[in-house]
């Protein structure tokens, strides 16, 4: 038995669970049960212990603590994430989940961190972000797919981050701005950043790194017009553990469907569906030269379809070699 299986039923149950039926369930003796409980005081949680009853949890509380012991407590997957690395404080849980990689790590292996100090971006940006409020987080997978194909899994993480969003808060008008932004009213609450080590046709692994701004509630004022969180939207706290989990259930679920043949062909419409520049004007940032058009969504391979404003052309634009934007801002 270990802290987080006790943790899970705590979660779980909306009232007392009994010391005896935790010892009779995983064979421990009271003392274990009661260590257990200690240690998740210690690590924060409010629980309340009755002698007749048992133990309960303050669930109001139990959002606030990020740790292994609470990700793993919340988790719901066969494959996906029963790996956990968890840091307190880290420079970049992709440069971490790479470095897991090379050394061998199984598919599926997540590094996750409460804080991150030298957080990278897209495009050789850097992602700052508060410590103690975010999610960063970063999954290797090794698909055997030809490394072209690959490219698609950062449209399938975006899908799976903007279900579980809307799953654990369904008043808040999560969408996606092609091909991974998660944006909430115009403004951008999460970044996804897809790393890949392969060769010509065989991939060795690939980084999926996600940071999300869940309870931050303000922004350095270069970012503030264009940047938000989910508490800032929503307007309450949000349990980083559970939307983790909520987050790696839905990526298990989509990444099943996108590996029958390495194509979005089955999420198209999931995805297209919550497409914030579906039928709007959008301005393709072209190195070759910009231009603009109406986006008709994407395509099985993840490439935005885009009927030219100019030559009335439909092309389809691939994420690697060009931005969009709305016209009349960051999203739309
Ligand atoms: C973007 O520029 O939109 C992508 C940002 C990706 C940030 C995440 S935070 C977790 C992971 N680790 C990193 O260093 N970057 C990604």
């Amino acid at each position: 038995m270990k802290k987080e299986d006790i943790l899970r039923q705590l979660r779980e149950t909306d009232g007392f669970v009994s010391g005896q039926e935790l010892c009779a369930q995983y064979g421990v003796s009271r003392t274990a049960v009661w260590k257990a409980i200690k240690q998740l005081e210690k690590d924060g949680y409010v629980i309340e212990a009755q002698n007749n009853k048992g133990y309960r949890l303050a669930k109001d509380t139990a959002g606030m603590v990020f740790s292994k012991a609470a990700v793993e407590s919340c988790m719901d997957t066969k494959q996906i994430a029963r790996k956990l690395v968890f840091h307190k404080e880290t420079g970049s849980t992709n440069l971490d989940a790479k470095a897991l990689a090379e050394k061998g790590a199984e598919p599926g292996t997540l590094v996750v961190a409460d804080m991150q100090t030298a957080g990278r971006g897209r495009r050789g940006r850097s992602w700052d972000g508060a410590s103690g409020k975010n999610i960063y987080m970063s999954l290797v997978l090794r698909p055997d797919c030809p490394p072209d194909k690959a490219s698609a899994l950062t449209l399938v993480m975006a899908l799976s981050v903007a279900e579980a969003v809307k799953e654990l808060s369904p008043d808040v008008s999560c969408m996606i701005k092609w091909p991974n932004d998660i944006v909430i009213n115009g403004k951008k609450a999460c970044g996804i950043l897809t790393e890949m080590s392969a060769e010509p046709d065989c991939i060795h692994y690939v980084v999926i790194g996600v940071g999300i701004n869940v309870n931050q509630t303000e922004f350095p004022n270069k970012i503030s017009d264009t940047a938000t969180s989910l508490f800032l939207e929503y307007g309450r706290e949000i349990d980083r553990s559970r939307l983790v989990a909520a987050i790696m259930k839905r990526f298990e679920e989509c990444y099943c469907l996108f590996k029958e043949r390495y194509l979005l062909t089955p999420l198209l419409d999931r995805y297209n569906s919550m497409l914030v520049n579906m039928d709007r004007q959008v301005r393709v940032l072209d190195p070759k030269g910009e231009y603009e058009g109406i986006a008709k969504g994407a395509n099985e391979k993840g490439e935005l379809i885009v009927e030219r404003a100019d030559s009335g052309e439909t092309v389809c634009v691939y994420a690697g070699e060009v931005s969009v934007r709305g016209v009349y801002g960051y999203a739309v």
